[in-house]
Order: structure tokens, then C-alpha cells, then sequence
């Protein structure tokens, strides 16, 4: 893996000549998918730990590393900040920080990826100071930073705004201190936590985000000599420590969301997947509802199997809500499972206020979906029909890809640079299930 690859923007991704093409899946649908696919690590793991690297002077390794294109972007943005990073190719990366002494993010990188704005709390950590680009609006609602600020504050820092729309963060100490989340936020608790960790004293931060991959982020920031307890409850007490140390190995929990989406694949084209290597633990919501859509779902302690029935049952309503709800991320997939069950089901979106920007598309492939107040009211179809359609962001993406899978007929998915941020080799996989299925330019 190189860590260099050119990123697309707008669909579009730039080939080895530097040129533009439109790639796309071509996906002859309506075979059952029958097999197993082993969990990679989590997205939204490994990058905010990848950050979080920035606290701990040395070298880490990190194992079980998805080959995805927000992962390539986050080793970049650290690499342009001055660090060393070294990806094997083969699902690890070693990082080493030591000279990294850059205290502004790179612009063009940054904007890429949202969740980069979670190396703010990593660089206040080791600096006290850093400088990083606002986000911008994104595809699937506002990403406020409000609370990420206030939670900053709350430790003494002084927040200013710089001109190319960066905001900077400051403390000449960082102490400890008590902040409430207004709301749940899976950002701002990460970048608040990173943040405390080397402040001088106790920090208390309250109604946090309960998230796996939040807890990923406390427990391998203790594994660098952090003191944080509390983590997986609403309640984290951080006791500051005078620094963190490097060296060794760590391994990523496994991808809940893409364990999710590949379940829901065996669903939706009345097939027998098996997702080893992943937690059922985190997925316990989702895999009720999937059970009451009629899906036969048995787990183990390291697996969890979906035999798709026929036929997928209405399931009454499903919200997204912060972990352990129903999680936002499992909502498009989910909703395409529903547009083929034989009633009406309905979906509410708590988390992001323009995470249905895909259903137009699902429209176009025959569903009967509606948004009424908020509430994506889907009646169920006998069948999908295939067609091109585009992917608006990564879950959305998968959404389509899954619905094209169900679908009689060649259905072409393009948009592929959002999948490509959030699961590997998508094509490969769905293929080595059974799925006629193939990238194109
Ligand atoms: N919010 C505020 N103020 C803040 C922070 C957040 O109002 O200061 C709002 C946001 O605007 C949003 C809601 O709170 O409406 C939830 O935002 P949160 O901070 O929890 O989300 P995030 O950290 O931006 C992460 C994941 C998302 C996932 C959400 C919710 C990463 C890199 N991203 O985003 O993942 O949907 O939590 O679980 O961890 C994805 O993987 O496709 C993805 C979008």
C-alpha cells in the first residue's frame, strides 16, 4: 500500500497518469450470497487512534489496519505533520512521532476526511497549541464542532479563529476540569479525552459517547500509560499523567458497520454469510431487528451468521441513536433490507439530518420509500430493478451496492471514492461470497 495514493473528489478518482476517470461496480444481481467474510479493523477506530499516536513520542504498531482510503489519508496528513509512518501492506502500520513537530494540519488533507479534526486534541496534547481547518458542511449533515470546543475549554484553552478558515486552540497549560456534553458525540469525546489525558489533574467529562470504538481509543491510550476509567459507560474520569510512551503493538477492534453491512448482503439476497473475527457484542440492536425481519441470526463469541428467509418481515419502527441504539451508520443498509419485506416499516434519523440523501436513488430501483416529517416511511416492494446509480457517502454507497445485489439485472454503482473510505476492497469480497460483481473505469 502506498500511502500517497491520489485521492478523488466529486466521484471521481485520478488514474496512474494523472488523468480523470469515473469508476464504477458493474453488479449483475439476484444471486444468493453464501460464504465468509473476515471483519477488518474499524474504520473509526483506527483513525482517531492513528491521531492519537501524536501523544505518545516513539513507535506504535498498529495491527489490523483496513486498506481504506480515510486510513491512507490520516497516515498522510501525519506523515506532511512530520512523522514517520510505514504501512506493510499486509494490515499494519508502524508510526513513530518523535519528530513530528508541525502544530497546523495540512488543508488539503484535512478537508478530505472529517474525522481529522480529531488530531486537534492529540496536538494540544503533546504542543499545547494547534491550528486545524474547520469542517466543512458534508453530504450527510452539519458537523458541528461546538461541543468539541467547549469541552477544550473546559481544560483551559482559549479558542480563536485564523484566517483560511482554520480554527486554533490554545493552552499554555492544559488542567484538568468537568464538562457536560450537551448532547452524545462520538468527535468530541475522542477529542476532548486525547486532549485530557496529559492535562495536570482529574477531568471528568459526563454524558459522553458510549461507542466501541471510543473505548478502542480509551483502552489503547491506557496501553500508552494513560489513566482513564469509565470508558463504555456515560461517565469518563481521566487523571492526568506527565507523558505517554510508544513501543509497542496494538490490534483494532474489528468493524462493526462493515461486519453489519455484509450481514445484511445475506439478507437482502437470501443467502448464508458468516462474519468471523467480528463482536456481536456491538452489534446487539442490529442484529434484533434483523431478527425481527424474519433473518435467521445465531453468534458465537467471535462470529455472527445471517441465513437470509424469505419473506423479510416489516419491522415496525427503527431510530438511530447513539450506542448501544441503533446505530446511524447501519441505516441505509438497513432501510434497503426493508424496501424488500412484505409490509411497512418505519425509520427515523436522529443522528444526522441528511443521512436519507440516498433514497432518491433507491427510488429509481423501483422501492416505495417517503419522507414524512423526518420519518422515512418504507412500504415494501416484491422486487428491486436494477439500475445506474450513484453513491452519495460511504453507508449510503454500500446501501445502493446492496440493493443492486438484490436486484435482477446489471445495475452499475458509481461514486466508488466514498465506499473506498470505508471498506476495503468491496468488490473482492462481495465476490469471494458469490457475487457476480466487478470495478470498472
Ligand atoms: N454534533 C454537534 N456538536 C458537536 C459535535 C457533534 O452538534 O460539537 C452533532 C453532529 O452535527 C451530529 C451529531 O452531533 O449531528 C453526532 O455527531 P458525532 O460527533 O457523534 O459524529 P462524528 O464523530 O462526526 C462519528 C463517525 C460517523 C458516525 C457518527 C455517529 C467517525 C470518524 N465518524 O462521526 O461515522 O456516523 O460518529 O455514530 O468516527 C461513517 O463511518 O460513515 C460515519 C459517518
Amino acid at each position: 500500500m502506498t500511502i500517497c495514493e491520489p485521492v478523488c473528489e466529486s466521484g471521481q478518482s485520478l488514474n496512474e497518469n494523472g488523468g480523470n476517470e469515473v469508476t464504477r461496480l458493474i453488479i449483475n444481481g439476484g444471486k444468493p450470497l453464501r460464504g465468509e467474510i473476515a471483519a477488518n479493523g474499524a474504520k473509526n477506530a483506527a483513525l482517531p487512534i492513528m491521531a492519537a499516536c501524536i501523544l505518545a513520542p516513539g513507535k506504535v504498531k498498529l495491527n489490523r489496519i483496513p486498506d481504506i482510503s480515510d486510513v491512507r489519508i490520516m497516515g498522510e496528513i501525519l506523515r506532511q505533520m512530520g512523522a514517520e509512518v510505514c504501512f506493510d501492506g499486509k494490515g499494519s502500520v508502524v508510526i513513530d512521532t518523535t519528530n513530528l513537530s508541525e502544530t497546523k494540519a495540512p488543508y488539503r488533507l484535512v478537508k478530505k476526511l472529517n474525522a481529522s479534526f480529531d488530531i486537534t486534541g492529540a496536538l494540544l496534547g503533546r504542543h499545547g497549541d494547534a491550528s486545524v481547518p474547520l469542517p466543512g458542511g458534508c453530504v450527510i449533515g452539519t458537523r458541528a464542532i461546538d461541543m468539541h470546543l467547549e469541552g477544550f475549554k473546559s481544560l483551559g484553552c482559549v479558542i480563536g479563529q485564523e484566517p483560511g478558515g482554520f480554527v486554533s486552540v490554545k493552552a499554555n497549560k492544559l488542567s484538568g476540569g468537568r464538562y457536560h456534553f450537551a448532547k452524545t458525540s462520538v468527535g468530541a469525546t475522542k477529542n476532548v479525552m486525547m486532549a485530557a489525558v496529559l492535562a495536570k489533574g482529574k477531568t471528568i467529562l459526563e454524558n459522553v459517547a458510549r461507542e466501541p470504538e471510543v473505548v478502542d481509543l480509551a483502552d489503547f491510550l491506557n496501553a500508552c500509560g494513560a489513566n482513564i476509567t469509565g470508558q463504555g459507560t456515560t461517565k469518563l474520569e481521566i487523571h492526568g499523567v506527565k507523558e505517554l510512551h510508544a513501543d509497542f503493538e496494538y490490534s483494532i477492534i474489528p468493524d462493526r458497520i462493515e461486519t453489519g453491512t455484509y450481514l445484511t448482503a445475506a439478507a437482502i439476497t437470501g443467502g448464508d454469510i458468516t462474519v468471523s473475527g467480528t463482536n456481536p457484542e456491538f452489534l446487539k440492536t442490529f442484529l434484533r431487528k434483523i431478527g425481527k425481519a424474519g433473518q435467521k441470526v445465531t453468534t458465537g463469541n467471535d462470529f455472527i451468521r445471517v441465513e437470509g428467509m424469505k419473506p423479510i418481515l416489516p419491522v415496525g419502527a427503527i431510530i438511530t441513536e447513539p450506542h448501544p441504539g441503533f446505530p446511524t451508520d447501519l441505516q441505509p443498509q438497513t432501510l434497503t433490507l426493508l424496501s424488500l419485506s412484505n409490509g411497512t416499516s418505519y425509520v427515523r434519523e436522529k443522528i444526522f439530518d441528511m443521512r436519507f440523501n440516498y433514497i432518491n436513488e433507491l427510488r429509481r430501483m423501483g422501492a416505495n420509500v417517503e419522507i414524512e416529517g423526518g420519518t422515512a416511511v418504507v412500504r415494501g416492494v416484491s422486487r428491486l430493478l436494477s439500475a445506474p446509480v450513484d453513491a452519495p457517502d460511504i453507508r449510503a454507497g454500500s446501501a445502493l451496492v446492496l440493493a443492486a445485489l438484490a436486484a435482477e439485472g446489471v445495475s452499475e454503482v458509481s461514486g466508488l471514492c466514498y465506499i473506498d473510505r470505508g471498506y476495503e476492497k468491496i468488490e473482492d469480497r462481495f465476490a469471494s461470497v458469490g457475487a457476480d460483481i466487478r470495478r470498472v473505469p
